[in-house]
């Protein structure tokens, strides 16, 4: 059975950067560090790198830079934990833990939703509500240890039983972007441990410190040494880093979720030592507005969709698409509530939008919007960088065409680009001209139509009438190049799990 004693720090970390004021948690370690084996640790090289709050730029603090060496060890202590982890512990006694490490990150929703807003600029809100997804996981599963069935399935001759049974496929490394610092561990870490695997997870360079905190509550809810392990690394490490990580005999398992371009060259270097690999990648989500669809559904889950984390996420409406007859009204709609925005520092109680993550980002979005409106998009509100910081103004633009970049290409950023349509047909075609698939949304009240596009559209996930979809119990995941594999849900295990079949004469 594994050891339950919590390991708590005696001193608290000091971090800065929050809105001028200090701000103290038992969270993170005194001085830099990344978790390895359950041991704070410094870098072999005793190298270090910023972090920094992505609005008021100021560095929130240091913390280890690990290197491949690095990454070795902590892949050597996943290896080991894995025998015991894997093989001498019970689906409920995992359970039982991760249903512990449930519990405390709810307790410690506003200490760690402090930490999460500081390092990736999110408001508190979103963040405390990342906390509360994250979370959601571990509970979800927490039960699902316990129900990793086999089968048994009569053998063509009388004297043979044959046994299906899933065993955990062993080490997972964990490659995780800024976006969602905790909850995309957590989606990966809960279903990786509950079948009975172990973790190095890398994180994002700009966003180490959730990873760092999920440690220690990890080590609080009395998760075994050497099961999950966090290696930060700055941005000229990664790649090494995740070549290894690739390319190493002792990681059995790639888990990755970041662009398609990283996703394309994580899969060509696990190909040498043929390990599974599961990608949640790039999303560039159709979000059409049929004739019948109720205007005012569709605009608050215009906003649930690309407003969230300031449209830098995955699933993130990208192009929409509003049928002729109803445009004006959406877009009347939509601007109303969009102009009650208040963009700013994410840690104040009044902010409804925070900054994007860093300059280029902005920079980028800037790029987009330009380069449409060049070609005779129209500004409806919004279209500029906020000065002297990386929030972008909350934009309309109409009148878009698939000439324009912005129509093509994943934004990741607070703006709403809009095409009209006339027929379903027209709609549908549009929607499916992207080699992505994550997710879809269509609004409609008619029910033929809810059925007849839900078949039509290329895409892993679709909300219909819904523009915020993702859940505990749901499968997240693409098709096309937005990735291979699910997250969540019940699908979530068989990314961990390996089948062995079993003959056994009588
Ligand atoms: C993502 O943007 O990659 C994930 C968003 C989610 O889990 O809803």
């Amino acid at each position: 059975m594994p050891n339950l004693k919590p390991l708590i720090f005696a001193q608290k970390q000091k971090l800065f950067a929050l809105s001028q004021r200090s701000f103290q948690t038992d969270l993170l370690p005194e001085g830099a560090k990344a978790y390895i084996n359950g041991k704070w640790m410094n870098s072999i090289g005793a190298t270090t790198f910023e972090v920094k709050n992505p609005y008021s730029k100021e560095v929130i603090t240091e913390i280890a830079n690990c290197d491949q060496s690095d990454a070795q060890i902590a892949v050597q202590a996943a290896r080991e934990a894995f025998q015991k982890w894997g093989f001498e512990t019970t689906g409920k006694e995992r359970g039982a833990i991760l249903n512990r490490w449930y519990q405390i990150l709810t307790q410690k929703e506003a200490e760690l939703g402090k930490i999460l807003t500081l390092e990736q600029g999110k408001t508190l809100a979103e963040a405390k509500g990342e906390i509360q997804y994250s979370a959601s996981y571990f509970d979800y599963y927490a039960g699902e240890a316990r129900r990793i069935r086999g089968e048994v399935i009569p053998a063509p001759v009388l004297n043979r039983q044959h046994f299906h049974t899933r065993e955990p496929i062993g080490v997972v490394a964990v490659i995780t972007p800024w976006n969602f610092p905790a909850a995309m561990i957590a989606r990966k870490a809960a279903a990786a441990l509950a079948a009975g695997c172990t973790l190095v997870v890398k994180p994002a360079a700009e966003t180490p410190l959730s990873a760092l905190a999920l440690a220690q509550t990890a080590e609080e809810a009395g998760l075994p040494k050497g099961c999950f392990n966090v290696i930060p690394a700055d941005h000229d490490r990664i790649g090494d880093i995740s070549k290894y990580l690739c390319e190493s005999h002792d990681v059995n398992c790639i888990s990755f979720t970041g662009s398609t371009g990283v996703g394309r060259l994580l899969l060509s270097q696990s190909a040498s030592t043929v390990k599974r690999v599961c990608l949640e990648l790039g999303g560039n989500a159709p979000f059409i507005v049929f004739e019948s669809a109720d205007i005012d559904i569709a605009v608050q889950s215009a906003i649930a969709s690309k407003f969230r984390c300031s449209g830098q996420t995955c699933v993130s409406a990208n192009r929409f698409y509003i049928h002729s007859k109803v445009h004006d009204s959406f877009v009347q709609k939509l601007g109303e509530a969009m102009s009650k925005f208040v963009c700013g520092n994410g840690i104040e109680k009044e902010t409804t939008q925070g900054p994007l993550i860093h300059e280029k980002a902005v920079e980028k979005v800037q790029k987009l919007v330009d380069d449409a409106v060049s070609k005779g998009a129209k500004i409806v509100q919004g279209g500029k960088i906020i000065k002297g910081t990386t929030c972008y103004e909350p934009t309309i633009l109409t009148n878009v065409s698939e000439s324009m970049e912005i129509a093509n290409e994943e934004i990741f950023g607070p703006v709403v680009a809009i095409q009209t349509f006339e027929t379903e047909e027209e709609a549908i075609q549009k929607a499916n001209s992207t080699r992505l698939g994550l997710a879809a949304y269509f609004f409609t009240n008619c029910m033929k139509q809810t059925f007849r596009v839900s078949r039509r559209i290329e895409s892993g996930m679709i909300g219909i009438n819904e523009g915020a979809i993702s859940s505990a119990e749901a499968a997240f995941g693409g098709v096309k190049e937005s990735g291979l594999g699910r997250e969540g849900g019940s699908q979530g295990i068989d990314e961990f799990t390996q089948w062995k079949y079993i003959c056994l004469r009588t």
